[in-house]
């Protein structure tokens, strides 16, 4: 294994955000062909959080970020890296406005796109920047609108996905103390990358010369395939980075998987032989929610004592490209908010 160069990252602050309207599965069967029974037996998904027209992105994450900051206890920032699917704007990347309205001032600021594994890609990015000494501390956010690109009409995502903000502060510390994150494995799989897209918007639609055909504009999903995928591509890197860490799979505390679907979270942590009652899972109210899901997920395990000071946490995550990857530490003593 290569040795880790300069400081470790280690978990600081932690908070996340949720917008206040709540959606139903009554709700959606109102208006597509569906029912609470199959959105519950199919994804483990009960209600879920969703903007409200005028609600973007970084209204989300500027919540998100102005809470890992308290429970930092410490504003002090050097960068600001933004996982998300859904940029208030093709372009420019949203972060720089989020520092702006986190008053960072003019620190480094960019986004990172790798959808539903948008905070563990994140993660590394902001690691690097501790690592190799151009930070010193790093707000990590994660945060997505997803339901501003679901198709209204696809009952196939418009049951699953949903909105919302997680966001991490990440200070230089020593590999071996309470919250540093371990050795991180990430792959990803292009040649697979039409199972999960959005397939207007972007230079190949637009140099085409033609107006989006219409739908293409929404986030598309083959599910039954990337739910095999998801399973495998998580159990196998999972298996890797507890490996990575030095620990047995029964050493793991708590399994945190992003919230993508009831059912692949219970296959993997089957298959990695992780109990039930060390499996973390919020899906059931907030769906998922993209990038946002891991950090989410923290904040509220740390809030209500589901996570604490000195267990061994697992996180892994699959999502578009396709992309995947997991982590592990030591869970710190840090503050929810
Ligand atoms: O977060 C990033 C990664 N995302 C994932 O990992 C998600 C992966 N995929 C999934 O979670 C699941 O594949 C879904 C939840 C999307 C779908 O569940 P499934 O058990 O794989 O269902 P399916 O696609 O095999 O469809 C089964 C049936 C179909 O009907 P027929 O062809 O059997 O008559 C669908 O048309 O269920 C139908 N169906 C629905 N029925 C009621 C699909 N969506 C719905 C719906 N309500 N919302």
């Amino acid at each position: 294994m290569t040795p880790r160069r300069g400081p470790a990252a280690v978990l600081a602050g932690l908070g996340a955000y949720l917008p206040p309207q709540v959606v139903t599965n009554e709700d959606l069967s109102r208006r597509l062909d569906t029912s609470d029974e199959w959105i519950r037996s199919r994804t483990g998904i009960a209600t879920r959080h969703v903007v409200t027209p005028g609600t973007a992105t970084s209204d989300l994450a500027v919540e998100a970020g102005w809470r890992a900051l308290k429970s930092a206890g410490d504003d002090r920032v050097d960068a600001v890296v933004l996982a998300t699917t859904t940029p208030d704007q093709p372009c420019p990347a949203t972060a720089p406005q989020v520092a702006a309205r986190l008053g960072l001032g003019h620190v480094p600021a960019f986004d990172v796109a790798a959808v539903c594994s948008g905070f563990l890609f994140g993660l590394a990015s902001a690691e690097g920047l501790i690592a190799s000494g151009l930070a010193e501390r790093v707000l990590l956010i994660a945060a997505d609108a997803f339901t501003t690109i679901i198709n209204p009409e696809d009952r196939t995502t418009a049951v699953i996905f949903a909105d919302g903000a997680g966001a991490v502060l990440l200070r230089a510390g020593e590999a071996g103390e309470p919250g540093a994150i371990g050795r991180q494995i990430l792959g990803s799989d292009g040649e697979s990358s039409h199972l999960i897209e959005v397939p207007a918007g972007g230079s190949r639609q637009r140099s085409s010369g033609r107006p989006a055909a219409p739908g293409d504009e929404y986030f598309r999903m083959v599910g039954r395939e990337t739910y095999r995928h998801a399973v495998e591509r998580m159990t196998s890197v999972s298996t890797q980075a507890a490996e990575a860490a030095g620990w047995r799979l029964d050493e793991v505390d708590r399994f945190v998987a992003h919230q993508a679907n009831a059912r692949i979270l219970g296959s993997v942590a089957d298959r990695l032989g992780i109990p039930e009652d060390r499996r973390l899972s919020n899906i059931a109210h907030v769906g998922n929610t993209g990038a946002a899901s891991i950090p989410v997920l923290l904040a509220e395990a740390a809030a209500d004592g589901g996570l604490r000071a000195g267990h061994k946490v697992l996180l892994t995550a699959f999502g578009g490209g396709l992309s995947w990857g997991a982590t592990t530490l030591v869970w710190p003593e840090v503050a929810a908010t």
